[in-house]
């Protein structure tokens, strides 16, 4: 198994990798696809869902639970992601595709649905085996990207490339400033998955709690809830470049309201267009959780309670 913190250090690499490597776009006619998938493997389908609701040209449902939402009625494309191809929610979400008759594929390493795509006559996507899940979201993410008909996605995908060769950012001195804390995440619009991914990659590789939000609705619950803050709370921005004036106006309006007694770390992204950016701030935030983890005196690899869980589940 490579360690997490290595695939982290070539996030860049291995997304331009994925970029040479995967067939050139060979986009599925479907105008609705859902992409079932859990945990690291399920945010491919997140990000992709973000990226369709900004640039448009598709609709994309992500999904992650078992089966597929009671509206599937057959006529959409169902992509099964999957790293290890054996989580027992994805293998269901094919299952159910089979049953009624939706044209679906999956993505994985192999397992059972490798086995069950191969029986169907579905065509698989195979991934490059060896690495955790969630460090793999580059070799997931170009492949489920190059099959959809999300506008600009080529020219999204070479300019990704070129922003991830550089250096993430300074995630020694954002992890310094999230140890022994309770961070809460928040980005807008696609923002608000990289903030969601964030929590995940602080959790699983710094064995650490998180939490994250999106704006603008936060502003309408959580908002409230910082009238009694936990004493080790500090938020973390994730923001664009150039960002609408009503969301800057936002983020300054939130903080002056709430906000003004907690430590706010504001990350910005870079790049151009939203896949660049937004993969800018994954980039940095797998980092910070890799950093996270040494100062916790932790390893990033390992993530022995889930293991736990699918066994005990499988019993
Ligand atoms: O990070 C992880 O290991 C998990 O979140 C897994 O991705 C999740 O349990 C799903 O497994 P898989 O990605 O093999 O489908």
């Amino acid at each position: 198994m490579i360690p997490v913190e290595k695939d982290v250090a070539r996030f860049g690499a291995l997304f331009a990798a994925a970029a040479t490597t995967t067939p050139q776009p060979q986009p599925c006619s479907a105008t609705s696809v859902i992409v079932a998938g859990m945990g690291g493997s399920g945010i491919a389908g997140r990000l992709a869902q973000a990226l369709a609701e900004r640039c448009g040209g598709l609709r994309v449902s992500a999904w992650s639970d078992y089966g597929l939402p009671a509206w599937a009625d057959g006529s959409e494309h169902v992509f099964a992601v999957s790293y290890s191809g054996n989580t027992a929610e994805t293998l269901s979400g094919a299952e159910r595709a089979i049953e009624l008759g939706t044209n679906w594929e999956a993505i994985t390493t192999g397992g059972r649905l490798a086995a069950l795509a191969h029986e169907h006559s579905a065509p698989v996507t195979a991934v490059e085996p060896g690495h955790q899940p969630r460090a793999a979201l580059p070799l997931l993410l170009v492949p489920l990207l190059r099959r959809l008909t999300l506008s600009g996605i080529e020219a999204q995908v070479a300019e990704a490339t070129e922003v991830l060769a550089e250096p993430a950012g300074d995630a020694g001195a954002i992890a310094a400033q999230l140890s022994g804390k309770l961070p809460f995440i928040y980005g807008a619009g696609g923002l608000a998955t990289v903030a969601y991914r964030w929590r995940c990659q602080i959790e699983e590789n710094a064995k650490q709690l998180a939490v994250h939000h999106a704006l603008p609705e936060l502003d309408h619950n959580e908002i409230v809830g910082w009238a009694a803050p936990p004493g080790n709370a500090v938020i973390v921005a994730l923001r664009e470049p150039d960002e609408p004036a009503r969301v800057a106006a936002r983020w300054e309006a939130s903080r002056a309201v709430a906000w003004r007694d907690v430590p706010v770390v504001e990350c910005r992204a870079h790049g151009k267009n939203p896949l660049a950016r937004w993969l800018s701030l994954v980039q940095l935030g797998d980092a910070v959780s890799v950093e996270l983890a040494h100062l916790n005196g932790v390893e990033p690899t390992p993530v022995v309670v889930i293991e736990e869980l699918k066994r005990r589940l499988e019993e």
